[in-house]
């Protein structure tokens, strides 16, 4: 029998989670099918033991329910509870199990798909909310000299420092950073709206790999910003096959190839 997974978000309509796993079940000989599925904004858990009980075997979850599934999931794993929150789903044996491999998928695209090792590096992370946070725990696993993360409200910057407690990691203001960085991430929700976080212009060289998770068909404001500044730039949309791919592992124990596949999904944008 096929086993069956979602997305489960709200809106879910523009997700494009449904044709990459469908073409990793189709690289791998997996038997699963995978929809989108719309939950109310109040009615995650519902449609979660909805489809449980219809026999799905895990999700992915998106935008607005990280939180809840963080909330509803019987056991996590440590990436989760870094990131405080949830992006993959796994229905087993009557339990819920909740893992997060959003920040795992930003390192490998980083590390591997553009092939820009952190081992040492001086990092430069924007942000302080939900999207920084899962990445922290990961970048550190690669070992930066320094991992500094900059935000317009600091003390969201320097609460994570607080939590995550790692020597090579601080806070800053957007205004007191000093110094090139060798890797600068925006980790902000700025580009959504075109906006673009005030970060100095002395922050990039022409060394600079400057990432955005963010993604579209035409560079991102940070990535016109980086690029003016002589920074190599790479936008999101690996990272979002990264962690697709990542949870096809967790739920399969079999690792797709990624590169065709974003590669066919950069051809579609
Ligand atoms: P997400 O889950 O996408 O991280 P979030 O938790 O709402 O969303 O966090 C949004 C992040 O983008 C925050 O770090 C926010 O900065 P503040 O904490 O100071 O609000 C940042 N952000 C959003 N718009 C921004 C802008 N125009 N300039 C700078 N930072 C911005």
């Amino acid at each position: 029998m096929t086993d069956r997974y979602v997305v489960i978000g709200n809106p879910i309509a523009h997700s494009k989670s449904p044709q990459i796993h469908a073409r990793f079940a189709q690289q791998t000989g997996e038997d699963i099918a995978y929809d989108r599925l719309l939950a109310p904004v109040d009615g995650f858990d519902a449609a979660v033991r909805e489809f449980v009980a219809a026999g799905g075997r895990g999700a992915n979850v998106t935008v607005p329910f990280k939180l809840d599934a963080f909330a509803l999931a019987d056991e996590r794993s440590a990436r989760a509870d870094a990131a405080g929150a949830v992006n993959t789903l796994k229905f087993e044996a009557g339990r819920i199990i909740g893992d997060n491999t959003d920040g795992v998928g930003l390192v490998r695209d980083i590390v591997a798909g553009a092939g820009v090792s952190v081992a040492g590096k001086r990092v430069l992370l924007l942000g302080a909310g939900g999207a920084a946070r899962g990445v922290i725990l990961p970048l550190l696993a690669e070992a930066p000299v320094e991992l500094t993360i900059a935000n317009r409200t600091v003390a969201k910057a320097e609460e994570l420092v607080a939590q995550f407690a790692h020597a090579a990691l601080n806070a800053s203001r957007f205004e007191d950073l000093s110094g090139t960085f060798d890797i600068v991430i925006n980790a902000t929700s700025a580009s959504l709206s075109a906006e673009l976080p005030p970060v100095p212009a002395s922050a990039f060289a022409a060394t600079t790999f400057a990432y955005d998770m963010m993604y579209g068909a035409q560079p991102t404001v940070f990535m016109q910003l980086a690029a003016r500044h002589g920074a190599a730039v790479r936008d999101g949309l690996g990272m979002l096959v990264e962690q697709a791919a990542e949870a096809f592992f967790v739920w399969r124990g079999v690792r797709p190839d990624t590169a065709p596949v974003y590669q066919w999904l950069r051809a579609q944008l």
